[in-house]
C-alpha cells in the first residue's frame, strides 16, 4: 500500500520503517529539514534497537522515502498517518497546534479519497476536529475519512512492539476505511480490536494513566515497606503472581517519567477538566511521582548535614534503559535539585549524555565510562536500570569512591550484598537501615526527632 507518516518522531520513524519492512511503499514526512537529510543518509535521530538496520535496509529496497513536503506526500499515499507531537501546555493542557496544523496542510493537498489516520495521542473528539479542519481547507470536494489508531508503542522496544504488540485499536465509524486498515494490519498477526473514535482516543490515555498509577501504586508501598521492614521487590513479587494483577509495571523507584505518561496523565485530567470532572487518582499519582522523584535526596539529606562541595556520580539520565531520550526524566529534576544545594556533579550515561547536554545548561562533568564517573565520589546515584550496571564490578566501584554512599534508584543490586561489601547500600522499599541487626520494628517506629541518631534508622526521613 502507499502511505506517508507525516511526523518523523519516535512514533513516526518506527511506524514508517515497520510498515515499510513488511512491503509497503512509505513516505516519512518531516517539517525539521536537518533530519530529513540525515535520513536520506540513514542517520538516525533516536537510539532504537534494530532500527536503524531496517531504515538502512527498506531506503536501499526503495520502499522508503523521505521529504519535507506534507503537500507531496498526500498525493503519494492513501493512507496518511498523523504522528506528530501533542506535548502538555504549562497548565497540562494538550497542545494541539502541531496536529491542526498538519490536517490544514493534508485539507488543502487532498486530491482523491484518502484516509487520515491519527497516531499522536489526542484527547477525545479529535477524530472530528481533525475531519473539521481537513474539510475546512479543502481545495475541491473529495471525500476522505478520519480514524483514531493510537500508538502503544514503548521507547527502548519499539520495533518489537510493532511487530508483536498486545493489539492494535481501530477507532472508526467508516467500514471502508476499517477494512483498508485491517489489510494494512493483518501481516503484523495481532488482535485487533475495531471500536468507535472516542473510545478509541479515550483507550489511550486510560493506559498510560493506568500503568502510571500502578508505579505510583508501588512507590506508595515502597514507603510503607521502608517503614515496616518489609522489602517491596518480595511484595512485588507476591502480588504479580496473582494474575490479575501482574507483575509488569511493579518496579519500586524514583518514578516514572518520559514523554508519554507525565503527559497523558496531565492530558487525561484537563480531559476531565473540562467535563467538570475531577480525576482524583491519577491527580494523586502524578503527585506521588513528584515526590518519590526526589527520594535519592532525601536520602542524602539524611547522610550529609550539607551537600555544599559534595561530590556525587549520576549513573543514568534516561528514564528509562535502551532509548536516548532524557524527556520528563526523573533524572533531570534531581540533578536540578543537585546544583541547587551545591553538590559537584559528575554523570554518565550509555547513549543519552548529549541530549542531557542540550537541556541540562549546569556544570555537570560528563563522562563516557562509568567507572570514570564514580571515581573520587562521596555517593553514586543510580537513576536508570541500563544493563551495563548490573555488571559494573561492584569492588572496583568501592574501590574507586571516596566515601561508598550507593543510592539505588532502581534496585538493581542487592541490599545485603552491597552492605556486606562496604557500601552505605539505599535502595527503594527496601530495608534502609544500616543496622538492621539492632534496629527493632519498635525502633523503626521511633519519631524522628526522638532518634539518637539518623543511623538508628534508615526510614527516619520520611
Ligand atoms: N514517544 C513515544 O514513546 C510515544 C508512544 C506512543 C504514542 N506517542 C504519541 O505519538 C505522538 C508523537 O510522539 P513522538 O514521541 O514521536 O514525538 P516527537 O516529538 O519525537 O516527533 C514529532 C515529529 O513531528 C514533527 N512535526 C511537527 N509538526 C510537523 C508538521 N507540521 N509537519 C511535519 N512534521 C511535523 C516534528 O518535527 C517531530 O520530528 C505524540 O502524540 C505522542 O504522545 C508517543
Amino acid at each position: 500500500m502507499k502511505i506517508s507518516v507525516i511526523g518523523t518522531g519516535y512514533v513516526g520513524l518506527v511506524t514508517g520503517t515497520c510498515l515499510a519492512e513488511i512491503g509497503n511503499d512509505i513516505t516519512c514526512v518531516d517539517k525539521d529539514h536537518k533530519k530529513i537529510e540525515n535520513l536520506k543518509n540513514g542517520i538516525l535521530p533516536i537510539y532504537e534497537a534494530h532500527l536503524e538496520d531496517m531504515l538502512i535496509r527498506n531506503i536501499g529496497e526503495n520502499r522508503l522515502h523521505f521529504t519535507t513536503s506534507v503537500e507531496d506526500a498526500v498525493r503519494h499515499a492513501t493512507i496518511i498517518f498523523i504522528a506528530v507531537g501533542t506535548p502538555s501546555h504549562e497548565n497540562g493542557d494538550i497542545d494541539m497546534s502541531q496536529v491542526d496544523e498538519v490536517a490544514g496542510e493534508i485539507g488543502k493537498s487532498l486530491d482523491a479519497y484518502k484516509i487520515i489516520v491519527n497516531k499522536s495521542t489526542v484527547p477525545v473528539g479529535s477524530v472530528k476536529r481533525v475531519a473539521e479542519i481537513i474539510q475546512r481547507h479543502l481545495k475541491r470536494e473529495v471525500e476522505f475519512d478520519v480514524i483514531s489508531n493510537p500508538e502503544f508503542l514503548r521507547e527502548g522496544s519499539a520495533v518489537l512492539d510493532t511487530f508483536q504488540g498486545d493489539r492494535i485499536v481501530i477507532g472508526s465509524t467508516s467500514k471502508k476505511a476499517t477494512k483498508i486498515l485491517h489489510d494494512l494490519y493483518r501481516p503484523l498477526k495481532q488482535k485487533i480490536f475495531t471500536t468507535d473514535p472516542e473510545s478509541a482516543e479515550l483507550i489511550k490515555y486510560a493506559s498510560n494513566a493506568f500503568l502510571a498509577t500502578k508505579i505510583s501504586f508501588i512507590n506508595e508501598i515502597a514507603n510503607i515497606c521502608e517503614k515496616t521492614g518489609a522489602n517491596v521487590n518480595e511484595v512485588a513479587k507476591g502480588m504479580g503472581l496473582d494474575k490479575r494483577i501482574g507483575e509488569k509495571f511493579l518496579n519500586a523507584g524514583i518514578g516514572f517519567g518520559g514523554a508519554c505518561f507525565p503527559k497523558d496523565v496531565k492530558g487525561l485530567i484537563k480531559i476531565g477538566e473540562k467535563l467538570n470532572y475531577d480525576f482524583r487518582i491519577i491527580r494523586e499519582t502524578l503527585q506521588v511521582n513528584e515526590e518519590q522523584k526526589m527520594k535519592p535526596i532525601m536520602i542524602l539529606d539524611n547522610l550529609f548535614p550539607d551537600l555544599r562541595g559534595v561530590q556525587i556520580t549520576v549513573l543514568g539520565l534516561t528514564f528509562k534503559p535502551d532509548t536516548d531520550d532524557i524527556r520528563e526524566a526523573p533524572s533531570l529534576d534531581i540533578i536540578n535539585e543537585l546544583h541547587k544545594r551545591g553538590a559537584k556533579i559528575k554523570a554518565y550515561d550509555p547513549i543519552a549524555i548529549e541530549n542531557a547536554k542540550r537541556v541540562l545548561k549546569l556544570p555537570i562533568h560528563y563522562f563516557h565510562e562509568a567507572y570514570d564517573a564514580i571515581a573520587g565520589s562521596d555517593a553514586v546515584l543510580l537513576l536508570t536500570e541500563w544493563k551495563e550496571f548490573k555488571e559494573l564490578n561492584v569492588r572496583k566501584i568501592r574501590s574507586l569512591m571516596n566515601r561508598r554512599v550507593f543510592i539505588d534508584g532502581r534496585n538493581i543490586f542487592e541490599a545485603k550484598a552491597m552492605r556486606a561489601k562496604g557500601f552505605e547500600y539505599y535502595g527503594i522499599g527496601i530495608d534502609n537501615c544500616q543496622f538492621t541487626a539492632i534496629c527493632s520494628i519498635e525502633e523503626r517506629m521511633i519519631p524522628i526527632e526522638n532518634q539518637k541518631s539518623h543511623h538508628t534508622c534508615g526510614r527516619a526521613w520520611n
